[in-house]
């Protein structure tokens, strides 16, 4: 299906969602967020599709809400639309491995959709921040909860209250992103790491992605318990029956995502 705000391509069981509103810096329009909530759905139903990876150019990856749209916004308006989540959290709902790799900037919404991505991967050139502050709001999209839940209250307050970005050496040190790459590089590694994760069994992939989020939203005991239930489940796979005895063979195992 064509889109007029994104570029969808497959590279096997991996699919690349490019966001794409050059001109706007890849500005979340309301068009590109319904587009890309329609892309997900899809993915989410596509079999043969185990990854995704989320990206934009290289001069920024989103520079957040499209501000153009939101400035005539009424709290009616927003509330009676409430796009963030219609749209917008379909990138947190979707249920398979979807990575960022973010080169550029990735403002307001875009560090938002960036982190309600599983991790990120960041080129050298990237910044991240919520400059929200500037335009006489706040983040709206979940910044002052997941960027606070990654990084921590110093440097989430400062970046919210101050409206400061983050070059991509201080994000990783702070947590916010999984590892940092040449420009160049960014889409080769993201790629490659992609395809690892597609490569594994699916329901196995979105099993651990499912319990790894439930430890933002519970005790550390009943998210012990959740884990240890999904992990005792999956003796009921033939994948772990796989992966297993490809092991004690010294093979390499064929899932069947089953
Ligand atoms: N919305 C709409 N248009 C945007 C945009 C945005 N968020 N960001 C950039 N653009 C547009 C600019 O208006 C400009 O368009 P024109 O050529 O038609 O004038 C074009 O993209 C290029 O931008 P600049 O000329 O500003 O490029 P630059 O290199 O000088 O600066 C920038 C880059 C620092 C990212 C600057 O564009 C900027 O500060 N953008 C806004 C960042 C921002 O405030 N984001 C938060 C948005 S609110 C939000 O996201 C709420 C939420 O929590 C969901």
């Amino acid at each position: 299906m064509a889109y007029n705000t994104l570029e969808v391509t497959k590279d096997g069981k991996v699919c690349i969602i490019k966001l794409a509103r050059p001109k706007a810096l890849n500005a979340l329009s309301n068009e590109l967020t319904m587009e890309l909530a329609s892309a997900l759905e899809k993915l989410d139903k596509d079999d043969n599709v185990h990854c995704v990876i989320l990206t934009g150019s290289e001069k920024a990856f989103a520079a957040g809400a499209d501000i153009k749209e939101l400035q005539d916004g009424t709290f009616l308006s927003m509330y009676d639309h409430d796009v963030f989540a219609l749209y917008w959290e379909s990138v947190a709902r979707f249920r398979k491995p979807i990575l960022a790799a973010v080169a550029g900037y990735a403002l307001g919404g875009g560090c938002e959709i960036a982190m309600m991505c599983d991790f990120i991967i960041a080129a050298d050139n990237a910044k991240f921040g919520q400059p929200e502050i500037n335009l006489g709001v706040m983040p709206g999209a979940g910044g002052t909860q997941r960027l606070t839940k990654a990084v921590g209250k110093a440097k989430a307050m400062d970046m919210c209250l101050s409206g400061r970005m983050m070059n991509a050496e201080e994000a990783e040190r702070a947590g916010l992103v999984s590892q940092i790459v040449p420009l160049d590089e960014l889409m080769e590694t993201a790629l490659t790491t992609a395809k690892k994760i597609a490569h594994q069994s699916l329901p196995i992939t979105m099993m651990t992605k499912e319990a790894v989020n439930t430890s933002f939203e519970t005790s550390l005991s009943q998210g012990i318990r959740f884990e240890r239930r999904l992990f005792q489940a999956m003796f009921s796979t033939e994948d772990q029956k796989e992966g297993m005895a490809a092991f004690a063979e010294k093979r390499t195992p064929h899932f069947k995502n089953k």
